[in-house]
C-alpha cells in the first residue's frame, strides 16, 4: 500500500513530487506529505486526506528544495492522522523517511528504542523504523549507507523505505525489501523515484528497477548495492516507453468508466500479444513447461479480489478445455503444503505488487512448483518471482474497482487452458483455432454491451435506494455474481452478496422480501432453466429481479423486472459479456449516491501489506 515519490535535481522538487504524488493516488488516499531539503533546513509538510488537500494546506506557499521525499498513505499501523502521515523524522530530527509495507518486528525494535530513551509522537511502525536508522547510526558511527546496508536485513516483513540524512544532504537512500520502486533518470541530472513506473511519464527516459534485495544511492548519479552480499552491481537501465495519455481521464468523468470502455481494446491487446505470431508467444514461454503440463493432475490458482474471480472463471476454463481440475485459493489462505514439486500454480494480479500474492508465490515456490504469473505490470514483483510470466496488455489501470483488467485476465486465462488442453490431446487444434477466433469476436460484442450503458444507467436509478442486494449465477456465472457484488460494494458501498443460484435456497433466500434486488446472470446456457427456476422461487418471494440474459424469451421476460441483453457466444465466453453490465450498473448506482468512485473509502489499489 501507499505510495513512495522522491525527487533529486536542478528544478523545485514540491511541484514534481506532488504530481507523481497524484498519480500514485490510487495505491491509498487517506494522508500525504513531503519532506523537502533547501539551504540546510529539511522541512516536513503533511496533511489528512488525499493530495489536494496537502496542496490546499500549503496553498499559495510554494515550498523550496531540490531535493525532497513524498508519500500518500493507507494507513496499517495507526489511524489516518496528520500525526502518522510520512514522512516520519527521528528523534533528533536529522533523518526523514518514506515507507511502503509493513515492519513485522517492530514491537521488538520499539522496545529497544524505548530502553534507550527514544519516545514517539505517532503510532506508526515508519517512526520506529527511522528512529532505529537513526540509532544505529549513531551507536556505530556510520554514515546513511552504512547504516541501511548493515541493518535493513534485520527488518522483516516486506516494506520499501526512502529516506534522507540532513547531515549529508545531497543524496537519497533507498532500499528495497520486497516491493516496487522504480528510478527515473531524466534530462538534466533528474533522478525521480516512484512505486509505479507509471508515475514517471514525462520526467524519465531511462528507468530502473529497484528489486527486492537491492539499495540505491541517489545523488546527481545512482549507484545500486545489493543487501546481501552489500557489493556495488551494475544493472541495466530501461528505456522508459510510455504514453502519458493513458494516465489521464480524457474525455471520461471517471476512470472507472473510462476503464469499463477500453475493455475492447483491452482484450484485443492482450490477445495479439500472446497469440500474434506462429509458434506464438505464449507456447514459446510454455514449451518450456510442456511436460509437466501434460502431465499434470491439478492446477493451483492464488489470487485476491478480483482476479481471485477471474481464478474461478477458469476453473471452467481449465476443466472443460483442459481436462485439468483446478483449487483455485485466496492468496492469504493458501496452503504451501497443497503443492509441491511437479505442480503448476497460477498466480493472478494486476498490479503484481499484492503482498499476500507474493507471499503465497514464494511459498509455492519454495515447495518446488512452477510458477505462471498473469500480470498487467510489467517488471513487477511477481513477474520477478514467477517461471513464467504472461503480461496482459490492459495499460495502466487506475480506478481502485479493477474493470479491465479482470476481463483482459480472462482472456490469459482461456488462452493458457486452451494451449494446455491441446498439449494434453484434450483439445483438438482445429477446435483450439475457432474457440480462439470466438475469443477474437469478443470486443466487437463488448462494444454491443456497452451500447447499454444508458439502460443500465436508468436501472441504476431506479435500484440506487436498495440498502443490499443479490447477484445470483450458475457455473462461470456464479464467479461473475461475484465480482459484480464486489464492484457494488467497493464504489457505492451498498451490501451486496455474490452467490451461488443453486445454493441461495439453502439459507440466503431468507433474506428476500420486496425491498432486495436480485440480479441474475443468465446467458443461455446449460444452467438456463435451472436459473429460471431460482429466478421464480426469488419471484414468489416478492423480490425484484433483474436478469442479464443472451436471448430474451417470453418466459424471462414475464418474470423478471428488468431485462439487460447481452449478445450470444459460445457458452465459455459469457463471462466476459455478463460482467460488463454489472461494472456498468455499480459505476452508475455509485454516481448517483455521490462516492468517490475512482478512490473509494477505505481501499486502496495496490495492497501491499499482508
Ligand atoms: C485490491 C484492489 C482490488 C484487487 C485486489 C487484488 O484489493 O482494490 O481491486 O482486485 O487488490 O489486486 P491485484 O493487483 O493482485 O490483482
Amino acid at each position: 500500500m501507499c505510495g513512495i515519490a522522491a525527487y533529486i535535481g536542478e528544478k523545485n522538487a514540491y511541484p514534481i513530487i506532488l504530481e507523481a504524488l497524484k498519480r500514485l493516488e490510487y495505491r491509498g488516499y487517506d494522508s500525504a506529505g513531503i519532506t523537502l531539503y533547501n539551504e540546510g533546513k529539511t522541512t516536513i509538510y503533511k496533511e489528512t486526506g488525499a493530495i489536494v488537500q496537502l496542496e490546499k494546506s500549503l496553498g499559495k506557499q510554494s515550498p523550496k528544495g531540490k531535493i525532497g521525499i513524498g508519500h500518500t498513505r493507507w494507513a496499517t499501523h495507526g489511524a489516518a492522522t496528520a500525526i502518522n502521515a510520512h514522512p516520519h523524522h527521528s528523534q533528533d530530527k536529522r533523518l526523514s523517511l518514506v515507507h511502503n509495507g509493513t515492519i513485522l518486528n517492530h514491537y521488538i525494535l520499539k522496545e529497544d528504542l524505548l530502553a534507550n530513551n527514544f519516545s514517539f509522537y505517532g503510532e506508526t511502525d515508519t517512526e520506529i523504523l527511522v528512529n532505529y536508522l537513526s540509532h544505529q547510526q549513531k551507536k556505530e558511527n556510520l554514515n546513511l549507507l552504512e547504516t541501511v546496508l548493515r541493518n535493513a536485513g534485520k527488518l522483516e516483513g516486506r516494506s520499501v523505505f526512502v529516506i534522507h540524512d540532513k547531515q549529508d544532504p545531497e543524496k537519497l537512500i533507498a532500499c528495497n525489501l520486497g516491493g516496487d520502486l522504480f528510478i527515473g533518470k531524466g534530462k538534466g541530472k533528474q533522478i525521480l523515484l516512484c512505486s509505479d513506473k507509471n508515475a514517471l511519464a514525462g520526467y524519465a527516459d531511462k528507468v530502473l528497477n529497484l528489486l527486492p534485495g537491492m539499495v540505491a544511492v541517489i545523488d546527481k548519479h545512482c549507484h545500486i548495492f545489493d543487501l546481501n552480499t552489500q557489493t556495488e552491481l551494475n544493472p541495466e537501465w530501461d528505456k522508459l516507453k510510455l504514453n502519458s495519455e493513458a494516465l489521464e481521464k480524457g474525455t471520461y468523468p471517471h476512470f472507472m468508466l473510462k476503464e469499463i470502455f477500453e475493455q475492447e481494446t483491452a482484450i484485443s491487446q492482450t490477445i495479439k500479444h500472446l497469440t500474434k505470431t506462429s509458434p506464438n508467444r505464449l507456447e514459446l514461454v510454455l514449451e518450456p513447461y510442456r511436460r509437466t503440463i501434460t502431465r499434470l493432475r491439478k492446477i493451483t490458482i492464488i489470487a485476491c479480489g478480483t482476479s481471485w474471480h477471474a481464478g474461478l472463471v477458469a476453473k471452467h476454463f481449465f476443466n472443460e478445455l483442459a481436462d485439468l481440475p483446478v483449487y483455485c485459493e485466496y492468496a492469504s489462505e493458501f496452503m504451501p503444503n497443497d503443492v509441491g514439486s511437479g505442480d503448476l500454480v497460477i498466480a493472478i494480479s494486476q498490479s503484481g505488487s499484492t503482498a499476500d500474492t507474493l507471499q503465497a508465490v514464494q511459498a509455492a515456490k519454495d515447495a518446488g512448483a512452477t510458477i505462471i504469473s498473469i500480470c498487467n505490470v510489467d517488471g513487477s514483483a511477481i513477474t520477478n518471482l514467477a517461471n513464467v510470466s504472461l503480461l496482459t496488455k490492459a495499460g495502466p489501470e487506475i480506478g481502485v474497482a479493477s474493470t479491465k483488467a479482470f476481463t483482459t485476465q480472462l482472456a490469459a486465462l482461456l488462452l493458457i487452458a486452451s494451449q494446455c488442453g491441446e498439449w494434453r490431446g484434450y483439445l483438438s487444434p482445429n477446435k483450439k483455432k475457432a474457440l480462439w477466433q470466438e475469443l477474437k469476436n469478443i470486443p466487437i460484442k463488448i462494444k454491443e454491451v456497452l451500447r447499454s450503458n444508458p439502460k443500465i444507467a436508468e436501472l441504476a436509478q431506479k435500484y440506487q435506494t436498495a440498502n443490499n442486494f443479490l447477484y445470483l449465477g450458475r457455473g462461470t456465472g456464479f464467479p461473475i455474481a461475484m465480482e459484480g457484488a464486489l464492484k457494488l460494494k467497493e464504489v457505492s458501498y451498498i451490501h451486496a452478496e455474490g452467490l451461488s443460484a443453486g445454493e441461495m435456497k439453502h439459507g440466503s433466500i431468507a433474506l428476500i422480501d420486496e425491498k432486495m434486488p436480485s440480479l441474475f446472470i443468465a446467458p443461455k446456457d446449460e444452467h438456463y432453466d435451472k436459473i429460471m427456476n431460482n429466478l421464480l422461487e426469488i419471484k414468489a418471494r416478492h423480490g425484484k429481479i433483474i436478469a442479464i440474459t443472451s436471448e430474451t424469451d417470453k418466459q424471462i421476460e414475464a418474470e423478471a423486472d428488468d431485462i439487460i441483453s447481452i449478445p450470444t457466444c459460445p457458452k465459455l465466453l459469457y463471462p466476459f459479456l455478463t460482467v460488463v453490465p454489472l461494472q456498468l450498473f455499480a459505476y452508475h448506482v455509485a454516481l448517483l449516491r455521490g462516492t468517490n468512485i475512482d478512490k473509494p473509502r477505505n481501499l486502496a489499489k495496490s495492497v501491499t501489506v499482508e
